[in-house]
């Protein structure tokens, strides 16, 4: 794939994304109609990187070209939205379901069901419309909705297992599902005293 490919491909990827991002930001002061009471702490975004569209597409044993990356790929743009609360991550994706021009791709709940390992996480693949001068075509975003708990421990799970072949592999991975179950005991202190979030 050369740059001017690259480029091209990821075009309609990142206006995908920049659709998505406005509806979120709509939802997030819309949502329990205070402003005091918003359900997103932050939220970050991304488009993949040429070279990580090309090493995803060796490890799925295909070809780096753009055709492969629009069929093979869904994650090309990517957002996280961090919430506060794990009823925020419900209300959001209840709501943003109402729009019925986006297209649910598909649907992970790791937050009723969390991997072996302790991750946490909805994610959701949404296919959003985008209109150009020769027709619309839909253009899909993975959406990673967390609590900012969930996020601590996704970010330092994946800063402190980058390092693979560790010696004590097997004690650290007991040690990082401890501490995902501490931090959901935690997010349930806390949210014995959330007073808003109720849609
Ligand atoms: P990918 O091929 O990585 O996209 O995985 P997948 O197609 O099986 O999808 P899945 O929903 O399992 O994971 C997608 C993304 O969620 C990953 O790219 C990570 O950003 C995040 N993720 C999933 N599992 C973990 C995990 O155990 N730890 C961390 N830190 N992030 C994870
Ligand atoms: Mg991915």
């Amino acid at each position: 794939m050369t740059n001017e490919q690259y480029h091209k491909l990821v075009q309609p990827y990142d206006d995908a994304r920049q659709i998505l991002l406005t509806r979120l930001d709509i939802l997030n002061h819309t949502l329990y109609g205070e402003a005091s009471a918003m359900p997103i702490h932050n939220i970050q975004d991304r488009i993949k990187k040429k070279e990580s569209i090309e090493e995803k597409l060796a490890k799925k044993e295909k070809n780096p070209s753009v055709e492969n990356a629009k069929n093979c790929l869904q994650d090309i743009a990517g957002i996280r939205v961090i919430c506060y609360f794990v009823d925020d991550i419900y209300n959001l994706i209840q709501i943003l379901k109402t729009q019925t021009d986006l297209v649910i791709i598909r649907e992970r709940d790791y937050v009723a069901d969390p991997k072996p390992n302790g991750y946490r996480s909805y994610h959701l693949i949404v296919g959003v419309p985008v209109y150009c001068l020769d027709g619309m075509e839909y253009f899909p975003v993975e959406v990673q909705f967390r609590t900012m708990s969930m996020d601590f421990w996704a970010s330092m799970e994946h800063r402190i297992s980058y390092k693979k072949n560790r010696t004590d592999e097997t004690a650290l991975k007991k040690e990082l599902k401890k501490y995902a179950e501490m931090l959901v005991k935690i997010e349930k202190r806390f949210e014995q005293h959330n007073e808003v979030g109720k849609l």
